[in-house]
């Protein structure tokens, strides 16, 4: 017989971390003080009912509240290993986005080509070289698992896909700058369980490179995809845990009633 020798696994990286993040739309305070860490090369979802501010957490990490005026962060969003404070005023949030990408609800192709929705964050980058362009659309969509399908039709437009093809080229789009977290605001609301299987699938692949915030309402989902798992409610963060820890023993009574469909 052959022992079999378990080591103890070894603690996650931290790669970000909110702390006592506050957000203001105009004066109505949609985060209070949540405080939470992401960890590298690790799913995190995000889970609570409507309105519990999961979408506005997620558009602190790469400053998309900066485009509408009123909106106000306060505490701070630190990325590791840098320790850079993503939200301090001094940190351009063009270069934000570079490090991390957000992923919508519906898919939302460029009326371009799909060669130019994958190239598209590289030419804002300054990005001119044809054959770099080329290769980085080829990793790209083999990394989105879109390549085979499209290899043929890089000149076609990219709002012929279907509405899967075309959330995988969003994909696709995002991982082409090479970003650090990848941001899933629902990403399989508006699609099919196949298409949805497809995107579970490849969000397990990706997050070997990059690490992922996940917003989705689909228990299951989130039970599937993600390693840890955040229940948010009236913008506060009351449970932050293990995914096995959530579901099978969450510690506070509202996660429970959250989770088990008794909330309300
Ligand atoms: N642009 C805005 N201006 C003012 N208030 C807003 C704005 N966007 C969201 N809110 C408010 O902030 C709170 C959090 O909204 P948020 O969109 O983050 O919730 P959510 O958890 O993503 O909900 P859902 O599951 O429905 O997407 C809600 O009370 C919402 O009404
Ligand atoms: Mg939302």
């Amino acid at each position: 017989m052959t022992a079999t020798l378990t080591l103890p696994e070894r603690p996650p990286a931290l790669k970000a971390e909110s702390k006592n993040l506050d957000f203001y739309y105009g004066s109505f305070r949609a985060l209070k003080s949540v405080s939470m860490p992401v960890y590298e090369n690790k799913v995190t979802a995000l889970i609570g009912p409507s309105g519990c501010g999961k979408s506005t957490y997620l558009r602190c990490y790469n400053r998309m509240h900066d485009l509408y005026p009123g909106n106000r962060y306060e505490g701070s969003i630190d990325l590791h290993p840098d320790q850079v404070n993503v939200l301090h005023p001094s940190v351009d949030p063009i270069e934000v986005r570079m490090r991390v990408s957000m992923v919508f609800q519906k898919p939302n192709p460029f009326p371009k080509s799909i060669f130019e929705n994958v190239v598209y964050g590289l030419r804002v980058r300054g990005e001119k070289s044809r054959s770099f362009l080329e290769d980085k659309v080829e990793a790209a969509l083999k990394g989105a698992a879109l390549w085979e399908e499209v290899k043929d039709r890089l000149d076609e437009v990219a709002v012929n896909l279907s509405g899967g093809q075309q959330q995988r080229l969003c994909i696709a789009r995002s991982l082409a700058t090479d970003p650090e977290i990848l941001l899933f605001d629902e990403p399989t609301s508006a699609l099919d369980p196949i298409a949805t299987g497809s995107i579970e699938e490849l969000i397990s692949v990706i997050k070997g490179k990059v690490t992922i915030l996940i917003v989705t309402h689909n228990m299951q989902q989130a039970a599937r995809v993600s390693d840890f798992v955040a229940y948010m409610y009236l913008g506060e963060l009351i449970e932050f845990g293990e995914t096995r820890e959530i579901f099978m023993k969450p510690k506070r009574r509202e996660t429970e009633d959250y989770i088990t469909g008794r909330f309300g």
